[in-house]
């Protein structure tokens, strides 16, 4: 059954026959979907990454065929040659693309048959542990492989676009030392130089910057970083950079490329038109407006308010009490759902308590006013403001949380896509939104020194280089963030372009001026051998690529992911390795604690 033998030329992918090809013959290849036998007639669902085709083995019409058929299992890998022929009306199959038609068989090979696999392929539920040992199998599943469909779509845009732009396609090592994003780095020894060793790189960062005193002006490189960081579903040890570094340019200039590349990538892989410029807040506005650096703009109607002052004299216990140890009364008006019924409240109260909140205070907007429990408690002019703060109209619903600021913020935002999601209110698909000027320098309090929000190659708004000794924290950086739902899906600044400035800066950070040196000396001579001013961005290409999918997990969007923990369930790395290869390398391992 299995010999060898030569692999017929295919003719068509499975998904792309149709009733154009009537009374032809083809050659198709594919994995059995499964087989039944109507009546000796035996159907195969032939699949491969195009979609489905039926073929039908008749025995009157081909009996080696037919014998060979019966023992098609599951995922076994055919080659059949045959004539596609239009269905009778009846087995029309409106929900398959190839639906009209089937191929009748006129010779069937097996080019490999196949174990019953761990699931089958058509299933939609399967656990991910499953799923990531045999990732393989995972990505033979039609929802799976339409993720990576639209990955090589994305890359393809990008790079056509930046090509397109002037933007030269570099590559940097990927055996480096360390670039300081704010992780641990991966670390790779060394056999040649013992007791050294190579970092893996947090990012191209450094080395785009030289590229720019290289003088190659407009650079962009789709690499692969790699951070030892907390996973989470927007994490994973190794992710993909969209990554850019331009020449003579400031801020303005980066920022209105990458909205052409966003919104052209969006209007050729999913034919949605995005409007640009887009939205921008500064740090400050972003903070008080929706408590976060990532605002979420898809619930542009359900903007949030801070009311803390507007009520700070209620007669209402528990708003008091909040106010009074420093927390925040925040909330936002839901259009048209006052007609919300008790048991609905009682539902929106128990979400928001589950996140963390103490409870959650409403109102509904009527003819007469305000209705709810707790109006009794507000002065009227108060309810009045209230009304006005949150732009509501009748038949509205004001919701409002009550807690510490993190809090606060932390439920209203789940709560306003909770509410948007359960009750279809109108949203953005995507919403967009710059985040500028944030400060340069935070404090790390345990660690007693100031750390580089972004990464110490940030510059500093000219006009306040003069408070990097005296007010670091002051500071304003040339930063910015892109940001899509709520996500950020992009990073980058204007850079430090004079040797005078970053040595300021290590020295902000409590780098002193050996170890700047030792660690950075190659950057500050750079600098003095002619920089231009320069500036880019980096975008992370697996977070833009799962929300264009609609996924809420990377490990959706890239080939082979690993786990929370950082493993690769299906190679079983990281792994131990030989005595032999320790050696070689001069290192002595100890025990595990
Ligand atoms: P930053 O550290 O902000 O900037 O990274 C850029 C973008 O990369 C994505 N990203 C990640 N995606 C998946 N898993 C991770 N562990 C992960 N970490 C980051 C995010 C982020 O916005 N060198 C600078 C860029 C620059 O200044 O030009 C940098 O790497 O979407």
């Amino acid at each position: 059954m299995t010999e060898s033998h030569p692999v017929p030329q295919r003719t068509h992918y499975c998904g792309e026959i149709g009733p154009a090809d009537a009374d032809h013959s083809v050659v198709l290849t594919g994995w059995a979907q499964g087989s039944r036998d109507h009546g000796g007639i035996i159907f195969i669902d032939l699949r491969d990454r195009t979609g489905l085709a039926q073929v039908v083995v008749d025995p009157s019409r081909c009996p080696e065929a037919h014998a060979l058929a019966e023992s098609v299992r599951s995922e076994y890998v055919l080659a059949v040659q045959g004539k596609v022929a239009l269905r009778p009306k009846e087995s029309i199959n409106r929900n398959l693309p190839t639906g009209t038609v089937e191929v009748f068989v006129d010779s069937l090979q097996v080019l490999n048959p196949a174990k019953t696999p761990p699931f089958a392929i058509e299933d939609g539920e399967i656990s991910e542990s499953l799923r990531l040992q045999y990732r393989y199998l995972d990505l033979r599943r039609p929802q799976v492989q339409r993720n990576f469909l639209l990955r090589h779509r994305v890359l393809q845009s990008v790079r056509a676009f930046l090509s397109r732009e002037g933007f030269l396609e570099l590559e940097t090592p990927i055996l480096t030392r360390s670039t300081p994003e704010g992780a641990r780095d991966y670390l790779v020894p060394s056999r040649v130089n013992k007791g050294r060793f190579y970092a893996l790189p947090q990012s191209p960062q450094l080395f785009k910057q030289l590229l720019m005193v290289s003088g190659f002006d407009r650079y962009f490189q789709i690499c692969r970083c790699f951070r030892d960081e907390d996973l989470r579903a927007d994490r994973q040890p190794e992710f993909t950079q969209i990554d850019v570094e331009m020449s003579f340019v400031e801020q303005e200039d980066v920022l209105e490329v990458i909205e052409r590349l966003m919104a052209g990538l969006f209007q050729k892989c999913l034919g949605v038109e995005i409007e640009i410029p887009f939205k921008r807040y500064s740090y400050r506005e972003a903070l008080a407006l929706f408590g976060s650096d990532k605002p979420d703009l898809r619930y542009e109607s359900l903007m949030q308010e801070d009311v803390t002052d507007l009520v700070k004299d209620t007669e209402f216990e528990i708003f008091r009490k909040v106010i009074k140890a420093g927390g925040k009364v925040k909330g936002f008006s839901a259009p048209q759902l006052a007609t919300l019924s008790r048991k609905n409240l009682d539902d929106l109260t128990k979400f928001a308590i589950e996140r963390g909140a103490g409870g959650l205070a409403w109102m509904k907007v009527e003819e007469g006013g305000l209705t709810s429990p707790i109006v009794k408690f507000f002065k009227q002019e108060m309810l009045d403001g209230l009304r006005d703060k949150f732009g509501a109209n009748t038949g509205d619903l004001l919701l409002m949380v009550a807690d510490q600021p993190a809090v606060t913020d932390e439920v209203l935002a789940a709560l306003r896509a909770h509410v948007a999601d359960l009750y279809h209110l109108k949203t953005n698909p995507f919403g967009f939104a710059w985040v500028t000027d944030f400060p340069l320098l935070k404090r790390n309090e345990e660690e007693k020194r100031f750390e580089a929000v972004h990464h110490p190659f940030t510059a500093p708004v000219p006009d306040d280089v003069a408070l990097f000794e005296t007010s670091p924290e002051r500071v304003r950086s040339q930063a910015y963030d892109l940001v899509l739902n709520g996500q950020e899906i992009g990073g980058g600044s204007i850079r430090i372009h004079q040797r005078e400035v970053q040595e300021r800066m290590f020295s902000a950070l409590g780098i002193s001026a050996q170890a700047a040196k030792e660690k950075f000396g190659f950057l500050l001579e750079a600098l003095e051998y002619g920089t231009p001013p320069h500036g880019g961005i980096a975008l992370g290409l697996d977070r833009i690529v799962a929300i264009m999918a609609g996924v809420d997990s990377i490990r959706d969007v890239i080939p082979f992911p690993k786990t929370q923990r950082a493993i690769d369930m299906m190679m079983d790395a990281p792994s131990p390795v030989e005595e032999e290869q320790l050696k070689e390398l001069g290192i002595d391992l100890k025990p595990p604690d």
